[in-house]
């Protein structure tokens, strides 16, 4: 594996799920495998669970985790080709990813939209900077338009929780939030649950929050939550802006939070959510509290997730 943005960068989802629980099994197996190697975290945006993951993991391998904060501790970076820096942003992207390819062995990113431009944000253009001009693997520590470690984590959460030889019944639910988000975790999860292509895959969400179809082709699309619902084996409960009348809120219905009514409709179905979670907006306490509820085993798994992409790049199979 030469980079991890998306899906596309997998060879074989089913393979690297295996390798993930597999370092779940035996977290130090390869413990040796990232000696005398560095990663690079960037995080031009807020985390908790992604930045602490991606160093345990990297720890996991014997691997050396630097983490900087370039969003609040870096120097402002342009991205702009032929950009005139007579403004705000100091460093531009193509001074300083080579010198961050010198200093490390893998660069790992996170960087957000600004959910002000559609082509802009979905031209990926600032993970792609990156790995233009650092010159070494890239892992996307979620990106613009897709959270694919987060997808990965998820896929692996799943496998290890439905053990019946049929397909399961996957329902991705858009939930209200109080401000616009991202339809990264949405699209990627969609992304992922078609490319794996072992589940009936429902989506689900008020009219005018369609996602890109690029994403979501495969899947079932309805605008009745309640129809979605049933039967189903895991809900993931999820907020996006629109991508339509983009990084708008279209609305704010709360009948679209998930509660143990709605559950009932289900298969006793596992609940997902990638967190953090606003409490009794997204989800009820009712829901996180109880016995449904895969959060913090699904946070938990982003270590193998991490752990997997990262051995793949360091020694990639043959
Ligand atoms: N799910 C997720 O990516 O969490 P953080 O934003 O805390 O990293």
């Amino acid at each position: 594996m030469k980079q991890f943005i998306s899906v596309h960068d997998v060879a074989n989802i089913n393979a690297l799920a295996k390798k993930a629980l597999a370092y779940k099994a035996a977290p130090f197996k390869d413990k040796n495998l990232g000696a005398n190697k560095r990663i690079g975290c960037l995080f031009l945006n807020p985390s908790m669970r992604t930045r602490l993951s991606t160093q345990i993991a990297a720890q996991n391998l014997g691997m050396e985790a630097i983490v900087f904060n370039v969003g609040s501790e870096g120097w402002s970076l342009e991205f702009e080709e032929g950009a005139i820096m007579n403004g705000t942003t100091v460093e531009h992207v193509k001074d300083a990813a080579p010198v961050m390819g010198n200093y490390f062995d893998i660069l790992a990113i996170r960087t957000f939209p600004s959910l002000k431009n559609r082509e802009e944000d979905y031209s990926e253009q600032t993970i792609k900077q990156f790995i233009k001009y650092a010159g070494i693997p890239v892992v996307s520590l979620e990106s613009a338009t897709l959270h694919p470690l987060q997808s990965l984590t998820d896929v692996i959460t799943i496998k290890e929780t439905f053990w019946e030889t049929r397909k399961p019944k996957i329902v991705l639910t858009w939930a209200p939030h109080v401000k616009p988000l991202p339809q990264c975790v949405a699209n990627s999860f969609s992304q992922w649950i078609t490319a794996w292509g072992e589940a009936d895959f429902v989506v689900t969400h008020p009219e005018g929050y369609e996602l890109d179809e690029q994403f979501t082709t495969g899947a079932t699309i309805t605008h009745n939550q309640d129809e979605a619902l049933k039967d189903a084996d895991f809900v993931y409960v999820k907020n996006w802006s629109s991508y339509k009348d983009y990084g708008q809120v279209l609305s704010k219905d709360t009948s679209w939070m998930l509660t143990n009514a709605k559950l009932a409709l289900t298969n006793k179905a596992k609940v997902m959510h990638c967190l953090p979670v606003r409490r009794n907006v997204e989800l009820s306490d009712a829901i996180l509290d109880g016995p449904n509820s895969l959060v913090t085993q699904e946070a938990s798994n982003r270590v193998w997730a991490a752990q997997a992409v990262l051995s793949e790049i360091l020694a990639p199979v043959p």
